[in-house]
């Protein structure tokens, strides 16, 4: 399976944070934020990632990751060159795709939570779609997902005004190589963008999509607002000095997936100087 992070788009909401910078490559606590998708597509066993940016942006992306192979993954890059919507991914990402299935992840999602691997790993054979339901608050801000008593899906809806449920649909999706055919016929939605929701219905209307709950014990943050960059950065923080593991450390992630050695995770530390993060380095291969 190969893996894409969509990390393109203004950030107007952030302004000026993200005038000059990328949404991105804003701090969450301790590390930029495309630390935690990324870590999230190596958990998931992914090494092969497509990191999609504007194309202002594309150095800077490329100044921090490299070509992965620090990581023992392989990483490339591609433009979108307007926000024409999630599922224009799978469109530019076509050839990097090839044959194979796809995950994608959005540049501004975090998760994290206990069992998140497995839950992860068990998505990588795909056939069909998966998505995922998350309870908030506020679902009118996302795609939005509809059940009926058995657990039956009954709709998927982009930003309703009146949503069906409280369940939201977290910006992480697997589909099978399907998904580069599909996304070629999305028509436009009013807001102009070719929406990821038209691909799950799509998969939904050929009785292919699975939906599985992510329960109360994970956590996801959609990190577009200042308000909620914040409560991430909040979370980050108080979990990190508590437990004094980090979350979202992906030279953690390369070592704990085995893709590198502690020689290169003692490599990566020493140029960090002496940065809490560098530190934290040194502690993984003492
Ligand atoms: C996008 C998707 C939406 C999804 C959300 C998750 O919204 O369109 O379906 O629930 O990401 O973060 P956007 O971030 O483009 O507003």
């Amino acid at each position: 399976m190969k893996g894409i992070i969509l990390a393109g788009g203004s950030g107007t909401r952030l302004y000026p944070l993200t005038v000059a910078v990328s949404k991105q490559l804003l701090p969450v606590y301790d590390k930029p934020m495309i630390y935690y998708p990324l870590s999230t597509l190596m958990l998931a066993g992914i090494r092969e990632i497509l990191i999609i940016t504007t194309p202002h942006d594309q150095t800077a992306f490329k100044n921090l990751l490299g070509d992965g192979s620090a990581l023992g993954c392989k990483f490339e890059y591609a433009i979108q060159e307007h926000p024409n919507g999630l599922a224009e991914a799978f469109i530019i990402g076509a050839d990097f795709i090839g044959t194979d299935s796809v995950a994608l992840i959005l540049g501004d999602n975090i998760f994290y939570g206990s069992g998140l691997s497995k839950m992860l790993q068990d998505h990588t054979q795909i056939e069909g779609g998966a998505i995922f339901a998350y309870r908030v608050k506020d679902p009118n801000r996302y795609g939005v997902v509809e059940f009926d008593s058995d657990g039956t899906v009954l709709s998927i809806e982009e930003k309703p005004q009146v949503p069906k449920s409280k369940y939201a649909i977290p910006g992480l999706y697997f589909f099978d190589n399907r998904v580069v055919d599909f996304a070629k016929e999305v028509e436009p939605s009013d807001r102009g963008e070719v929406e990821i929701t038209s691909i799950q219905n799509k998969y939904l209307e050929l009785g292919e999509l699975k939906v599985g709950i992510m329960n109360r014990g994970m956590t996801w943050f959609d990190t577009g607002t200042i308000d909620s960059l914040n409560e991430a950065t909040d979370f980050v923080k108080a979990i990190e000095h508590r437990q004094q593991y980090k979350i979202g450390c992906i030279e953690e992630v390369a070592l704990l997936m085995n893709y590198i050695s502690t020689k290169k995770v003692q490599a990566i530390a020493s140029n960090y100087g002496k940065s809490a993060y560098g530190n934290y380095l040194k502690t993984l291969v003492e």
